[in-house]
């Protein structure tokens, strides 16, 4: 497998990390589900150093704002799903709309929601990796850069997937791109070849001494604001000195034996699995043969019902989240009666419809034997976000802006209709579909999982808990296996691309599905086996490591 041989090449080169094993990794102490070596290298040395989960998820997150900057650089966002000596919490980092925008902005068209300074909302991952930290963290704060700060000073050798999601990137970058992510004349750099960051050490370096101050005062804030003025934003010092993460309960919910905690809004994916949860719990569509036609229906059937409700959730410091209604027994029956095995349905829309959504984003999961566990999505939204990158530290932005409503009526670019309690407000979070979620069974942690994929991170993360948890397949397994999406609209049944075979694809068909190959979420998940050790396994959807002790 292409990711095993850059985890064994990568390791080859970085002397320290341990070799993969295998797909999925054990261990007995803690373990991580990761996009990259670099992630793993990262944590068995803060795992060394004495390290808990909270520190490994630090630090992580220092890594692979260098290693992988497209999706995890510091001008980003995200959700945790913490469980810390028994209890739980939700940290929100995610983005908010700067002061100076307005539920029109977009109507503007020299306001894009995708590229350029218009498109850039708040970054939340220093604050959040703040947070975290003094919240749960053991070690000493400065002990978390050492590994970010090698890979950024003595450089680190770039993948594949780097190499392409730069490339992609070369004629929308803005200048600052230039002068961190491309050799001189704009030549790109080459899988294997090493990547220096001068620059963002320095930012990275008045993180670590200053914290909050080192990131949303100084140097690095004036670096961002002019980067992103300059881009025709409107991000603005006052802006970033009042950005604040919350920290927030998870939503609940119940499936066979597991208590699910999942992500509450503003992301919508706690509430969509939940409501699928229900109806799965109520449907068993392991009754049917793994992988078959029926099952595949059964599971798009269900997708599409729950994601139904999620024109109607947004940032519940704005809106009115109407779990009343999406979650009491008569919707939940109703959903369910208009399920039939022989064809496929459609149903009509809740009220109220539209926004965007985008792509790229990671996710890592990160267990202990005593059942403590982070899983943590960052993002940018889009590959590189904004496309803009500051001049003088090299930081890429996000346009998360994109998230929110911002063309009431229109599908986004993955075709996602979205309500108007999601239109841009000043201080408002985009609505999400990341669902970082934490799954235990009579009190003790079993599984953190998660995904990065838009919308298909929801149907890809309950599906690989339903595959794992309620068909028994080992975790690698139930990553790898096919799987399906719906979300609603448009009426169409979603196929991993070439994955299922054509009997199924073609019993599909005869069930009235509107069939559309396509990718899915990737996902990274750690799980506790019956024998009490340890299995991590990463999605070979995309590049990815898993490791530990
Ligand atoms: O918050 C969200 O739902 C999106 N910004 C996530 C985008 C994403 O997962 C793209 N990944 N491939």
């Amino acid at each position: 497998m292409i990711k095993k041989i850059l985890h064994i090449s990568v390791a080859a080169i970085c002397l320290q990390s341990q070799p993969g094993w295998a797909v999925p990794a054990e261990g007995h102490r803690l373990l991580v589900a990761a996009p990259s070596p670099y992630a793993i290298e990262t944590a068995e040395e803060i795992i060394s150093a004495g390290g808990n989960v909270a520190d490994v998820a630090v630090a992580i997150g220092l890594t692979l704002s260098v290693t992988s900057p497209y999706y995890a650089a510091l001008g980003g966002g995200g959700f945790a799903l913490i469980r810390m000596r028994g209890e739980s919490a939700v940290l929100d980092f995610r983005e908010t709309a700067p002061a100076k925008t307005h539920e029109n902005f977009y109507a503007d068209p020299k306001n894009s929601s995708i590229k350029g300074g218009s498109a850039v909302g708040i970054p939340g991952v220093p604050a959040g990796l703040i947070a975290l930290h003094e919240k749960y963290g053991s070690l000493k704060w400065q002990r978390l850069f050492k590994p970010a700060l090698k890979f950024a000073e003595q450089g680190f050798a770039v993948s594949g997937e780097w190499t392409s999601k730069t490339t992609r990137e070369q004629e929308h970058f803005s200048p600052g791109a230039f002068q961190v992510f491309f050799k001189a004349k704009k030549q790109t750099y080459k899988p294997g070849e090493v990547l220096k960051q001068k620059q963002l050490a320095q930012a990275i370096k008045l993180l670590r001494d200053k914290k909050r101050k080192g990131f949303y005062e100084g140097p690095v804030a004036q670096d961002l604001v002019k980067s992103v003025q300059a881009q025709g934003g409107v991000l603005s010092s006052e802006d970033l000195k009042n950005y604040s993460v919350v920290w927030r309960k998870p939503l609940e919910a119940q499936w066979g034996d597991y208590q699910l905690l999942l992500m509450p809004p503003p992301s919508s994916g706690g509430a969509v699995i939940k409501i699928a949860a229900s109806l799965a719990s109520m449907l068993k569509p392991e009754k049917y043969p793994a992988l078959g036609a029926e099952e595949a229906h059964l599971l798009g059937e269900i997708l599409s019902r729950s994601y139904r409700g999620r024109t109607r959730l947004a940032d519940p410091a704005f809106h009115n989240n109407p779990f009343d209604l999406l979650f009491s027994s008569k919707y939940i029956e109703d959903l369910k009666n208009k399920i039939s095995m022989k064809r496929t349905q459609s149903l009509a829309p809740l009220s109220d419809s539209t926004v965007k959504e985008s792509t790229q984003t990671t996710h890592y999961s990160i267990m202990d034997k005593d059942g403590n566990a982070i899983s943590l999505t960052v993002t940018l939204n889009g590959n590189y976000g904004s496309r803009v990158v500051s001049e003088k530290y090299g930081i890429a932005l996000n346009n998360e802006m994109d998230d929110f409503t911002t063309q009431p009526g229109k599908p986004n670019m993955y075709g996602l209709i979205q309500g108007s309690g999601n239109l841009v407000r000043p201080g408002q979070r985009p609505l999400s579909s990341m669902s970082p979620t934490i799954i235990t069974k009579d009190g003790k942690s079993v599984m953190a999982i998660g995904a990065p994929g838009g919308p298909r991170i929801i149907s890809s993360v309950f599906q690989v808990i339903y595959r794992s948890l309620f068909r028994n397949m080992d975790l690698d397994m139930a990553i790898q296996a096919p799987r399906v999406h719906h979300q609603f609209l448009p009426h169409t049944l979603y196929v991993d691309d070439q994955r299922w075979s054509p009997e199924v694809i073609t019993a599909l068909k005869k069930k009235g599905h509107k069939i559309e190959p396509s990718w899915m979420g990737r996902v990274y998940a750690v799980r506790l086996k019956s024998d009490g050790l340890l299995e991590a396994a990463f999605d070979a959807r995309g590049e990815g490591s898993a490791g530990g002790f």
